[in-house]
């Protein structure tokens, strides 16, 4: 395994009514207002809202609400809601919703306390935090990112066609409630798409060195078992607690830092699909479900050990009659045929694409994995591209 330094600040409440039960004394610690920041209104929808408010209210605790918060959260939106926290001199931030807001509450955390441009700053290239961010507590809705448990926010410049993250151990959330059947209402295709991206992300981590024994791989291998039996459970029952309990914490899982230690992590697809993002606005484990198999299959010759372990021990593929090759390839079809059994895009014309005038730039705008099997260029990434259109 290579070196690695651990810690995680978020504190997790997880199971049913955690909200009830643990948001009152949590929010004690903090000043009189709370500026609760959510998303296009779910959570009027399916009762959260209410429930929240009203705990606030009864905690004593004045709210400064912050709304409409978008998939794929732009920079606009951030410097909004830091503008709104300074004005009404916030004291936490309570986020109440997915990766998309708690993203950007992650940033308007620390626009809050910046008098700087604050994607310049950490965006644009790594920064370093030498202030301490606006706290910021989250409540999820929708499982996924695994935002809830990290410090990574993926933020959209517009203007510059670039959307990009950072993980800034300063960002983690200092608590985060998690109730699995406040993910009971998710549409079933978000869902879907949501519990790609937990598996995108064991993927992206377990499809890199080291690959002699290690932790990490086995944990990951129970991971995405874990997750393609609970999302075939939640497709036909959404409102199955276990199934849906699983996939909550198979997401904080997949992106808590846990399964990375050790690894160098290659994260290209995700690379692809946030500039994708960038140009299309596209869903983010929808692009990731069109672009997964197709890079795999690119790859797939530097790393036919590890696709080979993954048919066998992932998809349960028998190694009989087949030579390595044939049985890795076997393994990235067991992948590709289950993106079509739950119901995901296979091209980027699924995926609304006309026609390929936008590719080139995308191609030339992503970023490049250090730690893909496979040194990557931007022409194999416009080949990947055209592949998948
Ligand atoms: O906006 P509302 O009305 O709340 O509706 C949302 C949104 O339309 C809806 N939703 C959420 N909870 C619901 C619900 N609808 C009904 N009932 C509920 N309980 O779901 C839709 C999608 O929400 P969003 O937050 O956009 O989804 P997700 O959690 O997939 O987040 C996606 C964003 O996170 C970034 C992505 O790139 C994208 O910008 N990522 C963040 C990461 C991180 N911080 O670690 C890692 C990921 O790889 C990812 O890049
Ligand atoms: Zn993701």
């Amino acid at each position: 395994m290579n070196n690695f330094i651990f810690e995680n600040g978020t504190k997790v409440y997880f199971g049913k009514r955690c909200v009830q039960e643990f948001l009152p004394h949590l929010v004690q610690k903090y000043g009189k207002t709370v500026m609760l920041a959510y998303g296009g209104g779910s959570i009027q929808k399916n009762g959260i809202y209410e429930e929240v408010t009203e705990l606030l209210q009864k905690a004593g605790k004045e709210i400064v609400e912050f709304s409409g918060i978008m998939a794929n959260p732009t920079y606009k939106k951030v410097l909004e809601g830091a503008k709104l926290a300074k004005e009404k001199d916030v004291s936490l931030i309570l986020a109440v919703g997915g990766g998309s807001v708690m993203d950007c509450c992650k940033a308007i955390s620390l626009a809050a306390r910046c008098e700087e441009d604050v994607w310049e700053r950490f965006w644009a290239k790594s920064g370093v935090i030498d202030f301490e961010p606006l706290p910021l507590g989250v409540i999820v809705t929708v499982a996924g990112t695994g935002s809830e448990m990290n410090g990574g926010a993926v933020i959209t410049n517009e203007a510059l066609k670039i959307k990009t993250g950072k993980d800034y151990p300063q960002c983690n959330a200092q608590f985060a409630l998690m109730d699995p059947t406040y993910t009971f209402s998710v549409p079933k295709k978000q869902m879907i798409s949501g519990s790609f991206d937990i598996l995108s992300h064991i993927m992206e981590t377990y499809f890199s060195e080291p690959d002699e024994d290690n932790v990490s791989d086995d944990i990951s291998e129970a991971l995405m078992k874990n997750v393609i039996k609970n999302l075939r459970t939640a497709i036909v029952n959404p409102e199955d607690y276990t199934a849906r309990s699983n996939l909550m914490w198979d997401s904080t899982m997949a992106e808590n830092r846990i399964i990375k230690l050790g690894k160098k992590m290659d994260f290209e697809c995700h690379q692809i699909e946030h500039q994708l993002g960038a140009y299309t606005n596209c869903n983010h484990g929808c692009g990731l479900a069109v672009i997964h198999p197709v890079y795999y299959r690119h790859i797939c010759q530097s790393g036919l050990e590890k696709f080979a372990r993954f048919a066998r021990n992932v998809w349960g593929i028998s190694a009989e009659g087949k030579t390595k090759e044939e049985l890795a390839i076997a393994g990235i079809e067991a992948l590709a045929d289950f993106i079509k059994e739950i119901g995901l895009p296979t091209t980027l014309r699924e995926l609304g694409m006309k026609d390929k005038s936008m590719l080139e730039e995308i191609a030339n705008s992503c970023n490049l994995s250090l730690g893909s099997y496979k040194k990557m260029t931007h022409e194999e990434i416009l080949e990947i591209l055209n592949e998948c259109f």
